[in-house]
């Protein structure tokens, strides 16, 4: 573990598999130093334990700087369930999965991400206190985060063609979105209020065909999609969308979209930047749903509130933008820079844990 290449001083890193359910999951802890482990739970079918392992690790580290850039009181956790899970056992494996997130006794909070939705967190919820992402009262947000997700990617966007085309709105640009799923599709909506024209790809049709018929989406095939003629791509599907091939090829001059760990390799994000294509740092532009989330987790969750909170993932990624255009250094070593001084900060001041229902 410890010479594992992306073990990156995570603080605990807990494996269970509970014989009766049939669970075997991956709970990754890398920071509680800003306050509890926040992170969603993934749940999807690795090829090896292996991937599994370093997706846990990866996506718990992102965590940590997600939610040091977007100024919540919170360090990194992330858990992944290795699927596939029968539809007759997911109850129990969802049971399960809250014993183990309860036995870490508050360092680790849970909520959605890829393959779980608010139903299963519900059913975590009967295991754990230690759960997020349930459905939220009348004025107040919560439940799903992607909407919130949504938003914040497409007010990114926003920052990323202010600085970049000098246009004050997307009405007009050409914006390909790879990935129909839950954030895919309501930043699709949100994009298309706005005025864009919008192409489309998901390995599932029904997504696309919802895509097409709502929004008057042009579809393009789930391999040519990020390198289509247009102004923006937003990778909504899972990580890794932007290969160094991809980095060479990729004709729009904006990549800004929800998923975690876009960049394949580092080498990717340093080819997008010596081609002049402004990547929006995944972590920074998608943190709208944990921002959510958080407010969720301290009871502070009024709606409006919490919509001006994901708003400011804009100026955020203004100030980000004119650092490496000043220094012109790479937009994500910029955030990372950034996301590690918050983080070294908050070891000298810890941010107090907040209360758990
Ligand atoms: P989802 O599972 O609902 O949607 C993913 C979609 O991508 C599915 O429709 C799937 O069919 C499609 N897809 C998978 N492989 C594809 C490929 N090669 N080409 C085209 N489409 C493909 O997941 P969700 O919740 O929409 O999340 C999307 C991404 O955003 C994930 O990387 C997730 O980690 C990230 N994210 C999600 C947040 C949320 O609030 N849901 C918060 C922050 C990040």
């Amino acid at each position: 573990m410890f010479d594992h290449p992306d073990y990156d001083g995570h603080e605990k890193v807990l494996m269970v598999e509970d014989a009766q359910s049939g669970l075997r999951a991956i709970i990754a802890v890398h920071s509680t130093v800003m306050g509890p482990a926040a992170g969603g739970c993934r749940l999807w079918s690795y090829t090896t334990g292996e991937a599994a392992l370093s997706d846990a690790l990866k996506l718990s580290r992102g965590m940590s700087y997600k939610n040091a850039m977007a100024d919540l009181p919170f360090g990194g956790g992330k858990a992944v369930i290795l699927g596939p899970v029968a539809p007759e056992r997911r109850e129990a494996v969802l049971e399960a999965f809250g014993r183990a997130v309860e036995s870490l006794n508050g360092a680790y909070i849970t909520a959605e991400d890829v393959g779980v939705n608010v139903a299963d967190m519900q059913t975590v919820a009967r295991t754990t206190r230690f759960v997020s992402g349930l459905a939220g009262a009348e004025g107040r947000s919560g439940g799903d985060p992607s909407p919130y997700t949504a938003r914040g990617v497409r007010v990114g966007i926003e920052a990323a063609v202010r600085a970049q085309l000098g246009r004050a709105e997307v009405a007009g640009l050409a914006i390909a979105v790879q990935g129909l799923g839950h954030v895919g599709m309501y930043l699709c909506q949100e994009l298309h209020e706005l005025g864009a024209n919008l192409v489309v790809a998901d390995i599932n049709p029904a997504r696309v065909d919802e895509a097409v018929a709502r929004f008057g989406a042009r579809a393009v095939s789930v391999d040519d999609v990020l390198t289509q003629d247009v102004d923006v791509v937003a990778p909504c599907a899972l990580g890794g969308a932007i290969s160094e091939y991809v980095a060479r090829y990729v004709k729009a001059k904006i990549v800004a979209g929800a998923a975690n760990n876009q960049l394949a390799t580092p080498e990717a994000g340093r080819i997008l930047a010596e081609r002049g294509v402004l990547y929006a740092p995944d972590y920074v532009i998608n943190a709208g749903g944990i921002i959510m989330v958080s407010g969720e987790i301290s009871g502070d969750n009024d709606t409006a509130l919490t919509l001006q909170r994901v708003d400011a993932i804009g100026t955020r990624l203004d100030a980000i933008f004119a650092t490496a255009k000043a220094e012109n250094v790479i937009t994500n070593e910029v955030a990372d820079r950034m996301a590690r001084a918050k983080i070294a900060a908050g070891k000298t001041v810890k941010a107090p844990v907040p209360a758990v229902a």
